[in-house]
This record gives structure tokens, sequence and C-alpha cells, in this order.
């Protein structure tokens, strides 16, 4: 029983919808957080801090960072799998091979595919760059992350690179949280309009609110 849901379409989708709105979450939070660099370094790297003391004395440090990072690992590899599984079963479920591929893959499909790429390539450069510093531009300081954020958006790869990104983040949340309400099956006819609004807005503020910050370091508010 439970092996059929897991191996059905909807089962997959189901994986697809829920680890979607756990990374939902998780971006909602670091885009806020992100622009409190606005506040200056003080701020951001005490917050930073805060980060690896949330908890505490229950938490030891960095507890509750390390659940975090877990929760993200497990929901980005279901959503990857899924996604790869269920792309496999629409290949092998085509009629025909000799029909023209691009007729057959939807527009938004194909973005989603191509976005997700993007993004799961994006986040490995990020976690180098301003997690472990390995791919950093400039001297990468542990625990100052205002300098590190800094130095990356004072390179024209580092904008470009997170420009592309945060567009594609816009585009994937866009249409990635309709197909998940319809999955979950919160979509309606009454509804549809105001998903669509929804998914729209958030899609919108998320990319906008994470463009803020390269912008910011870019005209020099941020320096
Ligand atoms: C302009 C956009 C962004 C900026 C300035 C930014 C900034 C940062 C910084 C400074 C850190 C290190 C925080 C620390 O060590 O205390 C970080 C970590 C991280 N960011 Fe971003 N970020 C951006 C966009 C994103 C996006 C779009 C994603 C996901 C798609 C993302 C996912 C992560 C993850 C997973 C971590 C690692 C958290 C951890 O385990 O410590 N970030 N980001």
């Amino acid at each position: 029983m439970t092996r059929t849901v897991w191996d059905s379409t909807v089962g997959k989708k189901t994986v697809m919808a829920v680890s979607g709105i756990v990374m939902l979450l998780y971006l909602v939070a670091h885009m806020i957080g992100n622009l409190k660099i606005f506040f200056g370094p003080g701020e951001f790297n005490h917050y930073a801090h805060w980060l690896r003391t949330v908890g505490e004395p229950v938490m030891h440090y960095e507890w509750t960072l390390w659940i975090i990072r877990v929760v993200l690992v497990v929901a980005v590899i279901a959503h990857a799998v899924s996604a790869y599984q269920l792309s496999r079963r629409d290949i092998r479920a085509r009629p025909s091979k000799y029909v023209h591929r691009q007729a057959r893959t939807s527009y938004a499909t194909r973005t989603m595919r191509w976005g997700g790429v993007i993004l799961a390539l994006f986040i490995v450069w990020h976690l180098l760059d301003l997690t472990t510093g390995t791919v950093h531009s400039g001297g990468f300081e542990t625990g100052k992350p205002y300098q590190n954020v800094v130095d990356t958006f004072s390179t024209w790869y580092g904008n470009a690179l997170y420009i592309i990104a945060m567009l594609a983040v816009g585009l994937h949340i866009r249409h990635g949280f309709w197909s998940a309400a319809q999955t979950l099956g919160v979509g309606s006819r009454t509804r549809d309009r105001a998903l669509r609004t929804t998914a729209n807005a958030l899609a919108l503020l998320l990319t906008a609110g994470f463009l803020a910050v390269p912008v910011g370091v870019m005209t020099g508010v941020v320096s």
C-alpha cells in the first residue's frame, strides 16, 4: 500500500509540493534576514551569530542550524528525485519518439526543469561562496557575512550569477506554488484567480527582496 502511494504520480507530486513548501518557507525567512544588511554590519553579523545560538541553553551551539540544514537537504533531495522520476515517466509515456520534442513539453514544464537545474547549481556555488568561502572573491571571514556579501557583489560575475539565479527563483516559485496548490487540492474554480495572484505576488516579493541586496551593494547603499 505505502509502496503504491510512493510509486504513483500523485504520490510523487505530493512529495514535490510538500518539499517545495518547506524550501519556500526557508526562502521567505532567508530573504527577510538578508534585508537586515541595510541596517549595517553590526546588526547583520549579530543576526548571523544568533542563527547559531538560537534555542540555547536547551540547544548546543549550531544545533538548531544543523536541524534546519538536515531538513533542507532532505527537502532538496526529495524534490529533485521526484522531479527526475516524474520527467522520466513523462518521457516514457510519449506515444512516439518521432514527434517534435518541443511541441510535447509545455513551456512551463521546460522552464521548471531548466530552472530547477540552474537553482541546484546556484545553491552549490552559493554555499561554496558564502558559507564555506571556497570560491569567494575576497578574503572570506567566518562570522563576518556582511563583508563577505559586499565582496561577492563587488565583482561582475558575482552580480551576474546571483541576478540570474534570483530571476530563476521567481519563475520557479510562480509556477511551483500554483502547481503545489493544485496537487494538494487547494485549487478550485472560485479560488484559482486568488491562487494565481498569490503565486505572482510571492514570486515578485521574493525576487525583489533578494535582488535588493546586490542592487544595494552596486549602488553603494551597502558598502
Ligand atoms: C541575493 C541573494 C542572497 C544573499 C545575499 C544570500 C546570502 C547568504 C549568506 C550571507 C549566507 C551565509 C549565512 C551565514 O553563514 O550566516 C547564506 C547561506 C545560505 N543561503 Fe543564501 N543568500 C541569497 C540567496 C539565496 C537563495 C536564492 C537560496 C536558495 C535557493 C539561498 C540558500 C542559502 C542556503 C541553503 C544557505 C546555507 C545556510 C546554512 O546552512 O548555513 N540563498 N546566504
